[in-house]
């Protein structure tokens, strides 16, 4: 049965807490600086503290630091020997021309994580020289081999979304969820449509970038006395730009005083505000560290309430 802080992946039977955790930033040294802002101990803390506090959901990708997201990942599984629930992706690069190659590929993500199947396999993006239908022929052939036990999509469109979503039907297949950027600073998927097409589809909105790549936890307001430097390429991105932060201000005087209200932080807010959106939507925020893992954690058993929700609505542009 379900509890009431608990999620299903789609129609798959496969449950989730509210939140998942994002692992991008484990052993990726180009935008996320692994090695010079976190260190492999901080990882294993973070892991620990995920898993303590709950989440056992995590998110990966065969191109997240060219593999090494998928190995530590599988080391920390190991190491700390808990049940989780694994989430990777299959990169449909244009080099990749057949389903073998989706075949191949799982198989490689498999022995990276060191373990027999992904709970969740998902396309990560849909520009490809492969067809939707293909590639859903070749999830549903993962699925029958044992070694996935429900398959996704990344960045698809409600249309896309839709016909993967009957592509995969042909198989007695649900699709189980589409990840998809969505956070309070980027609200798009309740305008074009991908929002209300998991809601009648019955599959899961796993929101990424959920605290906009760190803006949402307050910590580069315009405003803090003290500057914290941006690790990687995240200032020559417009909505890191100084004039832009300016701009969210007002968004978050409104997220601090609920955030100061109810004792929590301006990034727990804004995770919270996803999780009560929508009980199909599942936020998967990445952390670095031991302090960031706690204090995402401390997102969940909680709830906004609904003038909180709607004040907070209000303070951002659709
Ligand atoms: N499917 C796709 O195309 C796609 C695309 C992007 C991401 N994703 C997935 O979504 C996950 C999350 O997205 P994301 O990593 O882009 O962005 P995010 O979760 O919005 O932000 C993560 C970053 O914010 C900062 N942060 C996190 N928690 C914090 C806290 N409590 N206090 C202060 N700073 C904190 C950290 O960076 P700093 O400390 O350096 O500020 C951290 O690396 C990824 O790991 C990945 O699994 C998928």
């Amino acid at each position: 049965m379900i509890q009431l802080d608990q999620r299903q992946l789609g129609t798959t039977g496969i449950v989730v807490p509210p939140l998942g955790v994002g692992v991008w930033s484990w052993g990726d040294t180009g935008f996320w600086g692994y090695g010079s802002s976190h260190t492999r101990d901080d990882i294993s803390l973070a892991y620990k503290a995920c898993l303590d506090a709950g989440l056992n959901f995590f998110d990966t990708a065969e191109i997240y630091g060219g593999g090494e997201s998928e190995r530590i990942l599988g080391e920390c599984i190991r190491k700390e020997g808990r049940p989780v629930i694994i989430a990777s992706k299959f990169a449909p690069l244009p080099t990749r021309l057949s389903r073998h190659a989706l075949l191949n590929a799982l198989d490689a993500s498999l022995e990276r994580l060191g373990v027999g199947a992904i709970d969740l396999y998902q396309i990560h993006w849909p520009y490809t020289f492969l067809n939707t239908n293909s590639l859903m022929d070749a999830l549903a052939q993962a699925v029958r081999s044992g070694k996935v036990r429900a398959v996704g999509v990344s960045n698809y469109s409600a249309a896309r979304m839709r016909q993967a979503h009957a592509r995969l039907a042909r198989h007695d297949i649900p699709l189980a969820s589409n990840q998809v950027h969505y956070s309070l600073l980027h609200r798009k998927p309740e305008k074009n449509g991908v929002l209300d097409a998991c809601r009648e589809l019955n599959v899961t909105l796993i929101a990424y970038s959920p605290l906009e790549q760190g803006l949402l936890t307050g910590k580069y307001r315009v405003t803090n006395a003290q500057v914290i430097p941006m690790v990687g390429p995240r200032r020559f991105i417009p909505a890191f730009s100084a004039a832009r932060r300016r701009k969210m201000e007002p968004l978050f005087e409104v997220m601090a005083t609920v955030a100061s209200a109810r004792d929590k932080t301006i990034g727990q807010v804004a995770l919270n505000w996803l999780i009560a959106k929508d009980a199909c939507i599942v936020p998967i925020p990445g952390a670095k560290n031991l302090r960031q893992a706690r204090e995402n954690a401390g997102a969940i058993g909680w709830r906004l309430t609904d003038e909180e929700f709607t004040k907070i609505s209000n303070a951002t542009a659709l």
